[in-house]
C-alpha cells in the first residue's frame, strides 16, 4: 500500500465511523491528511501523490508504518477525542501549538482576522498593550505578540489548568518576555488600559450543549457554555470594556452563530463585523468610544 492509499484508506474509516471534524480541520480528507503525516513524521504540508510515487518508503509502505496509523485512526474514532488531544499540537494560521484536555482546542477566527492584517487596519496603528481576555491555550496571546514584535499582551482566563497550557505556548515560542497570563474571573485580574481587546468567550446556549457531538464533549463546558442563552459571559463584560480601553482602543469578540442573540440583547450597539473564512458575521469589532457611549448614555 502507498502512502495516498493509505490516506484515502484512513478517511474511509473516518467517515464509516462518523467522526466529527471541526478542530483544525472541517473534512474527513483533510483530517486523514493530517493525521497520517503527523504519524509518520512528515511535515504537514507534504505532498501525498508525490511522495507516493517518487519515495520508494512511501511508495510502499512498511507493515509497521500501516499499523501505526491504523492504532491512531483507531483510537480516534474509539475515543471521539479531537486529533489535536492526541497528537497534542494544534495549527493555528501556521503557527503550531501545545495542547491537552486542560484547554479548548485552538481555532479562534480572531487569528484570521488578525494575520489578515484587518485588525491593525481597523485600529490604524500598532497597539501598545494587548488584553486576549479568555486566553484558553494562549494561541491568541502569543499570536498578537508574534504579530506586533514590540507590544506586551495579556492573557487572562477563569482556568487555572487552561492557563499551565497557555504557559507552556508562551515558552514554546519565547516570547515569555512581553506575555503576562493571570488567573482571572471577566476583567477583575486586568490592570490599566488596552488599546486593544481581543475576546473568544464561551457563548454556547445551552440547548446546543446538549446537542454538542462527542468530540465538543471532550473539552471543558466553561470553555463553551455560558447560560441559557450563551450570553452569560458577555453579559457580564461588555457593559465593562469601555473602562479598560485606551480612547483610541478596540475590542474584537467572536460570537460565533450566537449575533442574532448578541443584538437582541444590545440593541444598536454599532457594531462592525470582520470577515473571514467561515462568514462576515463571527467576529465583530467596537472602538471604546462607541462602547463608552452605548453604555454610559442614560
Ligand atoms: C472559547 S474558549 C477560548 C480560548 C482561546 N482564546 C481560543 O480561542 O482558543 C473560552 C475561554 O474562556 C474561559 N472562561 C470561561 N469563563 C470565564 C470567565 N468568567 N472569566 C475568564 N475566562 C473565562 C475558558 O476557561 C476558556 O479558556
Amino acid at each position: 500500500m502507498n502512502l495516498l492509499a493509505l490516506i484515502e484508506h484512513v478517511q474511509g474509516l473516518l467517515d464509516q465511523s462518523q467522526v466529527h471534524t471541526g478542530h483544525g480541520t472541517l473534512n474527513t480528507h483533510d483530517e486523514a491528511h493530517w493525521l497520517v503525516f503527523w504519524r509518520l513524521g512528515l511535515p504537514l504540508d507534504s505532498d501525498a501523490l508525490a511522495l507516493s510515487t517518487n519515495e520508494p518508503v512511501y511508495q510502499s509502505l512498511s507493515d509497521e508504518h500501516i499499523q501505526t496509523v491504523l492504532e491512531l485512526t483507531n483510537e480516534r474514532i474509539q475515543s471521539r477525542k479531537p486529533l489535536a488531544y492526541l497528537t497534542q499540537e494544534a495549527w493555528l494560521q501556521g503557527v503550531p501549538f501545545y495542547i491537552d484536555e486542560r484547554a479548548i482546542v485552538p481555532r479562534s477566527l480572531i487569528a484570521e482576522v488578525l494575520c489578515s492584517g484587518s485588525i491593525e487596519f481597523v485600529l490604524g496603528f500598532e497597539p501598545d498593550r494587548v488584553l486576549d481576555l479568555c486566553t484558553g491555550n494562549g494561541s491568541l496571546a502569543v499570536l498578537s505578540a508574534l504579530y506586533w514584535p514590540n507590544t506586551s499582551v495579556e492573557g487572562l482566563d477563569i482556568s487555572a489548568a487552561a492557563l499551565e497550557v497557555a504557559h507552556i505556548n508562551v515558552l514554546k515560542h519565547d516570547v515569555s518576555e512581553r506575555i503576562a497570563l493571570r488567573e482571572s474571573d471577566g476583567l477583575d485580574a486586568a490592570q490599566g488600559l488596552y488599546d486593544l481587546i481581543v475576546c473568544n468567550p464561551p457563548y454556547v446556549p445551552l440547548q446546543s450543549m446538549k446537542a454538542l457531538p462527542l468530540e465538543y464533549q471532550k473539552e471543558p463546558d466553561l470553555a463553551l457554555a455560558s447560560g441559557t442563552d450563551g450570553m452569560d459571559f458577555i453579559r457580564h463584560v461588555l457593559p465593562l470594556m469601555h473602562h479598560h480601553l485606551t480612547p483610541r482602543g478596540h475590542l474584537v469578540l467572536e460570537v460565533g452563530h450566537e449575533l442574532p442573540t448578541l443584538v437582541k440583547l444590545y440593541p444598536q450597539l454599532p457594531w462592525m463585523t470582520l470577515d473571514t473564512q467561515l462568514g462576515d458575521d463571527q467576529v465583530l469589532t467596537l472602538s471604546a468610544q462607541a462602547l463608552k457611549d452605548y453604555f454610559e448614555t442614560p
